[in-house]
């Protein structure tokens, strides 16, 4: 094995550094300029400055770095903590797996766009354009989203079609994409470049139309679609130009047959068929909260209590001509017991709406009842405007809607005077939050955190790519408006065109790696991978490498460390911790990602801390095992600190979390073995938290 030290020019003076025979020591004046030649393959030992700064100096490298500059020089430590650093690392690379490059061919240079809103019609646009070929999944039967539902945009009140509809025709000038409706992606497998989708497809009912309209006229069932009427065979003005069949609604009469120009089935077949492609783009948007399960505000037990969506269909198409209208907002949202978050575009649906029953109906009388109003940028003028029309705005959070003779009223606390009020109304519109499409990233095995799944910079597969080089656009991931979405859209559109300009990514992302001779086949790691990466195949443990985020919290799963990291593994952990530790030492396990960087920041900021605190990054806390915590204390050390990413923030989605329920488990065990349950913490520190860093470990040195 090569070690590789770096004097940074002369401020490290390492001498008579020996590491046994079979390590062979360089020394550089400054090894950032010198940058010595390095196999990928072999094993090294690189100490100089900190991992951070050599990390992309020397990158795709089973490397082990040594942080001399930032822990020892900066900070006044002996260098006799050098040689100690040094001899850990060299112990730990010797036992651990070197990485193994993984190479993805592009197989397939087309893509598959998941959804048929102004996101999805921007990305297979756009992609179309430059030559890729696209196959268009929508489960509805036309184009258009939600957008297609709406009957104006925020903040002009610029009808839907001004932006939908020049947008669906760009796109229809294109050659290079195929249309698949009523149809949803069943299933995937497959990798990145190469994608075997199985789509369902439900018939549509009309084969053939010349667009007479006679099957509306006799068809007898009426549909209240969100606020508007449709019979049960409808058309919706974008594309395709043909009509359909909802056979949720439809009685099969055949009324409609009778008639027909063209030709109809009632018959409601599903078939199946598979596709390929390189690439998927999830823009699969946004559902609308279910607001009745806010039940005190009545919906769907009182009339006239209505969602923004189906008040302004029911105002735009004459339906609905309201007197008095109260628009709730955050109903459900920044609640614990519904949408813990805020939804962002709410508040300016609640406005449009506003403006729309202004613009028709002059005379109405509209209170905007809400918590705050979050109208960011140019946002505040269209605000200001409506206060100067005469909408009433009242700040407070209601408590219920109810009935009272003919009238709607909404008892609302006013924050501004310090009263409680009773509305009456005849209308109360519900400004709900939205929802993921969650339906879709189950079937593609997508894991979600909190609400909405995790996005990756991953450099080797796209900004947008999730885990496995799936990418996203619009408000698939969160709510966004017209505007943002169609941004997002390009920005997918841009990473699928990035991936398909190679033939092959080469990556040297560590992942999980199994020794099938350890391997019991317990299958308790498989629920502990945060992307689902692990699973059976053939009766054998794998890991599916395009899944693996190389997060390490398997192998610490593991009862015999059968599933083990490349370049990190937990014999490997503690060689290096048992080489390192010295009795009365802190040892200090940081996760790269977060208090690992607050280290370097204390350097630069002079927060000196004692010398016997000795630290050792990890991948994510979750890659610590209780095992590691006793390496340290019986090799007498007097405290062990786990630093890790604020809850939410772990960059494996929840290592943070696994690492807090081991911690009692190992608070108890030390109570147990008769040790203070005190020596081990386990700490939230974030990468510029160096005062926090050094408080808690002055403290743990006590
Ligand atoms: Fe920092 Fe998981 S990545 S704790």
């Amino acid at each position: 094995m090569r070690v590789l030290v770096c004097t940074c020019k002369d401020k490290i003076k390492l001498t008579n550094l020996d590491l046994g025979p079979d390590v062979k020591i360089e020394q550089y004046f400054d090894l950032c300029k010198e940058k010595p030649a390095i196999d990928s393959d072999e094993k090294v030992v690189i100490a100089g400055c900190s991992p951070n700064l050599l990390e992309t100096l020397f990158p795709n490298l089973n490397c082990e770095f040594v942080n001399l500059y930032e822990h020892i020089v900066l900070i006044g430590h002996p260098i006799e903590k050098a040689r100690d650093l040094i001899a850990a690392a060299v112990e730990k690379m010797k036992v651990v797996t070197p990485i193994k490059a993984k190479i993805f061919t592009i197989e397939k240079k087309s893509v598959v766009v998941i959804g048929g809103g102004v996101a999805a019609i921007e990305v297979a646009s756009q992609l179309a354009q430059n030559g890729v070929g696209v196959d268009l999944v929508e489960r509805s039967p036309f184009l258009g989203g939600t957008v297609a539902q709406l009957d104006r945009l925020y903040p002009e009140g610029t009808p839907y079609s001004h932006t939908l509809m020049p947008q669906i025709a760009k796109m229809l000038e294109s050659k290079n994409i195929n249309y698949y409706f009523n149809t949803e992606a069943k299933d995937i497998k497959g990798r990145i470049g190469n994608y075997d989708i199985t789509l369902q497809t439900c018939s549509r009912g009309v084969i053939d139309c010349t667009h007479c309209g006679k099957c509306v006229d006799v068809c007898p069932v009426e549909v209240d679609d969100a606020g508007k009427m449709r019979k049960a065979i409808y058309y919706v003005p974008t594309y395709p130009d043909i009509y359909a069949i909802d056979f949720n609604a439809c009685t099969k009469c055949g009324e409609c047959v009778k008639v027909c120009e063209g030709k109809i089935e009632l018959e409601d077949k599903i078939a199946e068929q598979n596709i390929d492609a390189g690439a998927i783009v999830i823009a699969s948007g946004l559902n609308w909260y279910d607001v009745d399960k806010v039940t005190e505000y009545g919906y769907c037990r009182l009339p006239g209590v209505m969602k923004t969506l189906e008040f302004e269909r029911a105002v735009a198409s004459g339906v609905l001509k309201p007197k008095k209208v109260v628009i709730i907002y955050c109903a459900g949202s920044r609640d614990a017991n519904h949408l813990p978050y805020c939804s962002k575009i709410c508040c300016f649906l609640g406005l449009k709406e506003a403006k729309l029953v202004l613009d028709r109906y002059p005379e109405t009388q509209v209170y905007v009842v809400a918590m705050d109003m979050r109208s960011f940028g140019t946002f505040e003028y269209f605000y200001n405007k409506l206060r100067e029309k005469g909408v009433t705005f009242v700040k407070g959070k209601p408590s219920e809607v109810i009935k009272r003779n003919d009238s709607l009223v909404v008892r609302t606390e006013d924050l501004y005077t310090n009263e409680l009020l009773e509305i009456e109304a005849d209308t109360v519109v519900l400004s709900a939050g939205f929802v993921p499409d969650t339906a879709t990233f189950d079937k593609l095995g997508i894991k979600l955190n909190g609400d909405f799944p995790v996005l990756f910079e991953n450099a080797d597969l796209g900004n947008t790519a999730l885990p496995r080089g799936i990418f996203t656009a619009g408000a698939a991931t969160f709510p966004a408006g017209v505007a943002d979405s169609l941004v997002d859209a390009r920005k997918a559109a841009f990473s699928v065109l990035n991936l398909f300009r190679q033939d092959k990514i080469e990556t040297k992302q560590p992942n999980a790696v199994i020794n099938e001779d350890l391997c019991s086949i317990c299958r308790m790691c498989i629920g502990t991978c945060p992307y689902g990466a692990l699973s059976i195949v053939e009766e054998k443990l794998k890991v599916n490498e395009e899944l693996c985020m190389g997060c390490g919290i398997c192998s610490i799963t593991c009862p015999v460390y059968a599933s083990q990291l490349e370049l990190f593994n937990p014999q490997g952990l503690s060689h290096q911790i048992r080489t390192l530790i010295k009795k009365g030492d802190v040892l200090a396990l940081l996760c790269r990602w977060s208090a690992y960087n607050a280290t370097d920041k204390a350097a630069y900021d002079k927060y000196l801390y004692p010398e016997n605190v000795k630290i050792i990054r990890v991948p994510c806390s979750g890659a610590v095992d209780p095992s590691h915590v006793m390496d340290a204390v019986n090799n007498g050390a007097k405290g062990v600190l786990i630093g890790g990413c604020y809850p939410d923030a772990c960059h494996y989605a929840r290592g943070n979390f696994r690492a807090k329920a081991r911690e009692q488990i190992l608070k108890q065990n030390l109570d147990l073995l008769g040790f203070s349950r005190d020596i081990v913490r386990l700490e939230w520190i974030g990468k510029d938290e160096a005062n926090k860093f050094v408080e808690i470990v002055k403290e743990m040195n006590k």
